[in-house]
């Protein structure tokens, strides 16, 4: 159950018998709590799955503390972000503490199960990184892009599922694939959601990621379908702050090109595939849930 989850990452955060972090840790609202209840559904709600699922969600946190620092964003979860109330050293640092509690919890829950998960964090930081150097370019190559979504996003979701059939004792690999298309699927979303949706219902800056240099799917597509001398003009309008005139063009063009049903599209075969393996699995309860990745507004 999800409240035991919730009960697990406040014990913790009070293990931790610090104050200030306990204070800060409040500024911090829950999300959508998505990779928890992702590894529940696969794998019940003993202690060990409970354990985990608090751990995956810590790490997330910490993930996201560090991200917002990164991409110099000032709100999440609908709330002014921590790197926003108290700076960048006191939000990376936050993230640190929660990164390094969740890998001591680790090591009570099972080898196996510490294995995935803290490899995902690398691949995670790895993914982040590599996010961080491709937002310095206009990269149009999609293999590049798939795998730095991959590796900063993917990697966590795929250990959920993985670490979840583990404890469950179900077959790892097809979990590992079920959640590796869920993880893909879930960020080329993020990525629409950035461009179709508002800051207020995203609970996080909206059209915000190719300001920061991000190119993402969409702008790969439009970048491909687009003429000569329109594409010189995306490329030009890279990493700048954009005025209500380039972004009412951008989101012509993308109109245009039809390029945010051309993504959701392609998101949504990944899902479809995550659904079809965990069919054969006789998995048919774990459907949901992938769908709820994909069809979200926020
Ligand atoms: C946000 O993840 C970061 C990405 C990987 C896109 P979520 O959308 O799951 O964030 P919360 O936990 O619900 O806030
Ligand atoms: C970050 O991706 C994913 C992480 C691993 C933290 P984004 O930078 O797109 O996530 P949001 O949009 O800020 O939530
Ligand atoms: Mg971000
Ligand atoms: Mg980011
Ligand atoms: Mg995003």
């Amino acid at each position: 159950m999800l409240s035991a989850v919730e009960r697990k990452i406040d014990q913790f955060i009070n293990d931790l018998n610090d104050k200030e972090v306990s204070l800060l840790y409040t500024k911090l609202p829950h999300g959508k709590r998505l990779r928890a209840k992702l590894i529940l559904k696969i794998a019940g709600s003993n202690l060990s799955v409970v354990k985990t699922a608090a751990v995956v969600e810590m790490i997330h946190a910490a993930s996201l503390l560090h991200d917002d620092v990164i991409d110099d964003a000032y709100t999440r979860r609908s709330k002014p972000s921590l790197n926003a109330l108290y700076g960048n050293k006191t939000a990376i640092m936050l993230g640190d503490i929660l990164y390094s509690k969740g890998f001591l919890e680790l090591n009570n829950i099972s080898p196996e199960v510490a294995k995935i998960v803290s490899n995902a964090v690398v691949q995670l930081s790895l993914g982040e990184l590599k996010d961080v150097s491709l937002s310095k370019t206009f990269n149009i190559d999609k293999e590049i892009y798939l795998d730095m979504i991959y590796k900063k996003t993917a990697s966590l979701i795929e250990a959920s599922a993985g670490a979840a059939a583990v404890l469950a004792g179900k077959p790892k690999d097809a979990y590992l694939t079920y959640g590796r298309n869920l993880g893909l699927a879930f960020q080329m979303i993020d990525d629409l959601l950035d461009i179709t949706s508002d800051s207020e219902t995203l609970g996080k800056p909206a059209l915000h990621d190719f300001v920061e240099g991000k190119v993402t799917l969409p702008y790969i597509y439009l970048y491909e379908l687009l003429e000569s001398e329109d594409q010189k003009r995306l490329v030009l309008l890279h990493a700048k702050v954009l005025s209500k005139e380039e972004q009412a063009w951008i989101m012509q063009k993308m109109d245009e090109h039809q390029i945010l049903l051309k993504c959701y599209t392609e998101a949504k075969e990944l899902i479809d595939e995550a659904v079809e393996l965990m069919n054969e699995n006789g998995e048919e309860a774990l459907s949901d849930i992938a769908q709820e990745m994909i069809d979200r507004n926020f």
